[in-house]
């Protein structure tokens, strides 16, 4: 098993895949992640919509700008928010609740050596009525993006992105 490190930095999107289909074994791995990520109040205010159905993958690549790759990816998981859970200003929690399943949801598709792109929906209107439209989700089901996943098609290289300009430290004299 790669060590938690090792998975951060090896972790990069992957857009081309090969046909082999995801198991239900990895299916059920990179969803216990998922739920087991941080969330405000512990509301664990998510949905996972699991799509391998063709007809539907079609049209979200169709109508989805940026996700193309919808096409070829045996599965897609739609990380969507239940609006109905955080009811008071902090409302939007779910969008921090649901990234945070997305990003543990990315690193166990690498721990397992599966390749997976996280595609935006929301929070832009036109997409997330395309996917409720497409996937017959209830109005407070939100969907915050598509996670295309497969078997990378060939070996992808993880960008640097250590910058240390972007660090400010506040320390004791
Ligand atoms: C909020 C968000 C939305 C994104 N939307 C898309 C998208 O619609 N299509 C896509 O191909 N990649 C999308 N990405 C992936 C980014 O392009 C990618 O993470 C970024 O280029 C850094 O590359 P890396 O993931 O390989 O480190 C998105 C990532 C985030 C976090």
């Amino acid at each position: 098993m790669k060590d938690t490190l090792t998975v951060i930095h090896e972790r990069t999107s992957v857009r081309h895949y090969t046909p082999q289909p995801v198991t239900d074994a990895d299916i059920e791995t990179l969803l216990r992640a998922a739920m087991a990520a941080p969330t405000s109040k512990n509301k664990q205010p998510w949905r996972f919509v699991v799509v391998s159905q063709e007809t539907a993958k079609h049209t979200l690549a169709a109508h989805l700008p940026y996700a193309a790759m919808l096409r070829d990816a045996p599965l897609a998981i739609v990380v969507c928010g239940d609006t109905r859970v955080h009811t008071d200003e902090s409302a939007i929690s779910w969008v921090m609740d649901c990234a945070a399943a997305t990003e543990n949801l990315l690193l166990a598709a690498q721990a397992i050596n599966l390749g997976a792109v996280w595609t935006g929906v929301y929070p832009y209107p036109d997409r997330i009525q395309t996917v409720q439209h497409t996937l017959q989700l209830p109005a407070h089901i939100i969907p915050l993006n598509i996670v295309a996943i497969g078997h990378p098609a060939k070996p992808a290289r993880p960008k640097d992105k250590w910058n240390p300009t972007k660090i400010q430290r506040i320390e004791n004299n």
